[in-house]
């Protein structure tokens, strides 16, 4: 019985040994991640000393809030999108707008209206921009009541609540439909952004040889009782990196028709003065098959819960 061990023999250990019932399941994937690691390490030949950079980068990544944007930048978020996208394909559901990442940088509780809003809180930046439309179920009725949950980045690409220098709440807001399902809100049309430069993420960007740019979006969580909730963004076109997201967020049906010149008439109550941009959509919501599919949660919240 020694103590001295082959890589194999060890990764035996690692993966077998368990004093405890525990977990089986977290078990399984964890004894799965860390043989793809011996393995990776092994037919690499990776040295102690980017096997210990790595590990400095994992922790810097973590204290830097970060992990979101990796999970993005690698893939994951858009794979799990593909995944129940087919898992709806396979179990025949309905379609419905397709769902799109969720993204980071969701902050929940924001302000509450009723029908239509103001994201931009009065303050005029950019190019207006009026986006509009109805809350659907999947044969295409109204869906009165749906809350329409939507947060945008500032004109210099950063999210109010993390990025200090913006108020709280500034660019989020929560619209519930009318009777007819509609929401309307004003605001502007945000820029595109990028990963934060010197940032763990931006440090293994560049050592990929990629760029960390996101094309313009807007993002929205859409709930309703007895619908399932839904998750995704809207592009906005044009954007030399709409078809290159960094994310891998963009989708076909996402990517909204701008209408300059729209003329103010019957908008008045949003402020607008001058003719301005119209963005049309309508989400189409799946039925819920379980309570637990319609709770107005975002990713986080809804592993918490
Ligand atoms: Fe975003």
């Amino acid at each position: 019985m020694g103590n001295e061990f082959t890589a194999a023999e060890l990764l035996a250990r690692v993966n077998d040994s368990h004093s405890a019932a525990g977990d089986e399941r977290v078990r399984t994937i964890t004894a799965r991640i860390v043989s793809d690691l011996f393995r990776t390490i092994e037919e690499l030949d990776v040295s102690a000393n980017e096997f210990w950079a790595a590990a400095d980068w994992l922790a810097r990544l973590g204290a830097s809030g970060q992990v979101g944007l990796i999970t993005a930048g690698l893939g994951f978020d858009r794979l799990l999108d593909i995944r129940a996208d087919e898992a709806d394909r396979r179990a025949g559901r309905a379609a419905g707008t397709p769902r799109a990442i969720e993204g980071p940088l969701y902050v929940a509780g924001a302000p509450l209206s009723k029908y239509e809003t103001r994201l931009d809180e009065g303050q005029p930046r950019g190019e207006v921009l009026v986006m509009e439309g109805r809350v659907l179920d999947e044969h295409g009725r109204a869906v009165a009541g749906a809350m329409v949950d939507v947060w945008h980045a500032n004109e210099n690409g950063r999210y109010s609540h993390f990025d200090p220098e913006q108020a709280e709440y500034a660019l989020r807001r929560r619209i519930q439909t009318d009777a007819q399902g509609r929401y309307r809100f004003r605001s502007f049309i945000p820029p595109g952004y990028a990963i934060p430069p010197g940032s763990p993420t931006a440090e293994l960007f560049e050592a990929l040889g990629r760029h960390g740019h996101r094309p313009a979006h807007i993002h929205f969580l859409v709930a309703a009782s007895g619908q399932r909730l839904l998750t995704t963004q809207i592009n906005i076109p044009g954007d030399t990196f709409l078809d290159d997201d960094f994310a891998f967020a963009t989708r076909d049906g996402l990517v909204v028709s701008l209408e300059p010149g729209t003329p103010v008439s019957g908008y008045e109550s949003l402020g607008v003065t001058r003719p301005f941009t119209r963005v049309r959509f309508d989400f189409v919501l799946q039925p819920a098959l379980t309570e637990d599919e319609s709770k107005p949660l975002a990713r986080m919240a809804r592993v918490t819960a």
